[in-house]
């Protein structure tokens, strides 16, 4: 079909705008065909843009030439429409849209372009492979869910900006093209066509610059900021992710905690949800002991139970073992679950293997007795104790886990998730917000043989565990703390160290040596030479919050043009390989030439 052109046409409205109270009016509506039914007599099109569906109806006696042309009109062409609103009868009010009373009756169309038919169909709820959907991502973001998902993260961005600015935040940019950064995951390198054989890395965070930038008298910082780290992927990870980036002088960590709480309330907000503030503040160790986990879900309930002291006699091998080895017996109260059968329970006990438990023991308490596989080994009596140890009544079921600390820990946190989902113990309208703070400084790394950062090395010791940094580093808790929300971690950040001679502490615990630490860090180590504040800040994955506002479960339904789980742009078809003369003036010769 001929294509015409939109000349000095307006439009009027956008497609989910217009409701009874428009009737009688000429409006000018412009966007894609969705659907068209044609009648013979008369032809019904569904008009979308970014905003909803409008009806527009095609009338021969009203306009021929418009009701022939509709007749050519397929699915994604793209057309002007001008027509009058018309009041639809009642019968024929289509409530599932937000401009079902009406319908525009057209007097004119402009075809203003053609399509080729989608290799999906534009429209939610489909099963299209994600594949598909991300090579053609341009068509996938036609669709209203994902439409919707945009509006929404602009809107949550936006609600960032007028809060920090109303708190005196300065809106600043750092350097992309960088120095490794410390956050460590891989980095992505970008080589130097000016000074072959060098590289810039692109920055995992702006954690330095910001820091700097207390240094430089900024006070107080913010940056909606996109980060970049070479790391396994996961459904709440990309390559490419964007923080809301804060950092703050003279600031505590209840400094930081009064600014991000209004902030995510304002977030929240957007989606109707009054967020109580302050939320709860849970040291790491004891969210490891409740919960197996330093993000717990904390929606339900299902605490984990310790019954390493009341087994502290036992000969049963696998505890006494464990408990030997200054492991734990450790398990989990399910109210009401004393029917389970054998398939349930070898369900959770598969869970739970996956972290390493070797198996998950069970309890019924029954009414009266128990049942379980280790009354030959505890007896009734040591069945009993355990029982009373988790508050059980009858009618409830007792899992155990023995081992590792870690291994009880990740298995019974596994367990408990599931219990939770499959008992519908979630309630999915709820945001339950939580601080995790006091976590360790540093965590052993078998294959380095060495202490690493938990957060990074600049983050500040606890005042108090700072005289067995040297002695205890195991022991030392750091001023770091993760928001997590419904189990999700979605920040985290610490106090900084802001004196060099703590600095060089934390280097010796680290086992990072002067030099080592000068090579990667010179230019931050000198500026701490010259007055710096105390300061600290926090970076939330703006992603991750969108995801959970959206109530998506993967990040990549509130990312523009994500990457797939092997970090590959299907759209765009990268990374690729390069031409032989690029690689030459960038001094770069390939070991191999193939990409995998
Ligand atoms: P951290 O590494 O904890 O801290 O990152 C902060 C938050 O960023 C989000 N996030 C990610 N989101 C999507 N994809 C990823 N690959 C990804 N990695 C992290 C998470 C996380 O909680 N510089 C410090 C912050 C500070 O100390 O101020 C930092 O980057 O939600």
């Amino acid at each position: 079909m001929a294509l015409d052109s939109l000349e000095r046409v307006e439009r009027t409205h956008h497609c989910g705008q217009l409701r009874p109270s428009d009737g009688g009016q000429e409006v000018v509506l412009m966007g894609w065909v969705a659907k068209r039914r044609d009648l013979g007599h008369l032809i019904f099109i569904d008009l979308r843009d970014r905003e909803g569906v409008t009806q527009v109806l095609f009338n021969p006696d009203q306009s021929p030439e418009a009701h022939q042309k509709a007749k050519g009109l397929r699915s994604e062409y793209v057309i002007m429409v001008r027509g009058r609103v018309l009041q639809r009868d009642p019968e024929t009010v289509n409530p599932a849209i937000g401009t079902g009373e009406i319908e525009v009756l057209a007097t004119s169309l402009l075809l203003l372009n053609e399509s080729k038919t989608p290799p999906f169909p534009i429209e939610d709820d489909i099963s299209t492979s994600e594949d598909l959907r991300l090579k053609y991502r341009y068509l996938d973001l036609r669709r209203p869910g994902l439409s919707h998902n945009f509006k929404l993260r602009h809107q949550a961005t936006m609600a960032v900006r007028r809060f920090l600015d109303s708190q005196g935040f300065y809106e600043i940019e750092t350097p992309f093209l960088t120095k490794s950064t410390p956050e460590g995951a891989r980095d992505y390198l970008v080589p130097s066509r000016l000074h072959a054989g060098g590289f810039y890395a692109l920055p995992q965070s702006p954690q330095l610059f910001k820091q700097l930038l207390m240094v430089g008298g900024m006070d107080k910082y913010f940056q909606i900021v996109r980060c970049f780290r070479d790391e396994d992927l996961r459904a709440d990870r990309q390559p490419e992710f964007t923080q809301i980036d804060i950092e703050m002088s003279f600031a505590h960590p209840e400094t930081v905690f009064r600014v991000v709480e209004p902030m995510m309330a304002e977030i929240f907000k957007l989606t109707g949800h009054r967020i109580q503030t302050p939320f709860p503040r849970i040291p790491y160790e004891e969210a490891i002991a409740r919960y197996g986990t330093d993000k717990p879900d904390t929606r339900f309930g299902l605490e984990l139970v310790d019954f390493s002291q009341c087994l502290g006699q036992t000969e049963f091998p696998p505890f006494r073992n464990a408990l030997e080895d200054g492991g734990q017996v450790k398990g989990i109260r399910v109210p009401g679950c004393s029917g389970y059968s054998r398939k349930q329970l070898d369900d959770l006990t598969a869970a739970a293997r996956v972290f390493g438990a070797h198996t998950l023991a069970y309890l019924k308490v029954l009414d009266p007795g128990v049942q379980s596989p280790l009354l030959k080994h505890l007896g009734e009596s040591g069945c009993r104790g355990l029982a009373q140890q988790a508050g059980a009544e009858p009618g409830d079921l007792i899992l155990l886990v023995s081992g590792s600390r870690k291994v009880v820990a990740d298995s019974l946190s596994a367990v408990r998730l599931q219990l939770a989902r499959q008992e519908s113990l979630i309630d999915l309208q709820a945001n339950h917000f939580l601080w995790v703070t006091q976590f360790p400084m540093f965590e052993y790394d078998e294959t380095e043989k060495r202490h690493v950062a938990c957060h990074h090395p600049f983050t500040s010791p606890m005042e108090e565990d700072i005289p067995r940094l040297e002695s205890h580093p195991g022991s030392v808790r750091a001023r770091a703390y993760d928001l997590v929300l419904n189990g999700v971690e979605i920040g985290g950040g610490s106090i900084r160290i802001h004196r060099q001679d703590l600095q060089s502490k934390v280097f010796r615990a680290l086992a990072l040596g002067e030099e080592e630490a000068q090579l990667r860090f010179g230019f931050f180590l000198e500026a701490l030479e010259y007055g710096v504040p105390p300061h600290g800040g926090i970076a939330l994955g703006l992603d991750r919050i969108v995801m959970l506002l959206t109530g998506d479960s993967s990040i990549r339904d509130v990312i523009a043009f994500p990457k797939t789980a092997r970090a590959v742009d299907l759209m765009a078809d990268c990374p690729t390989l390069v031409d032989q003369k690029q690689l030459d003036e960038l001094g770069i010769r390939l070991a191999d030439k193939s990409l995998d």
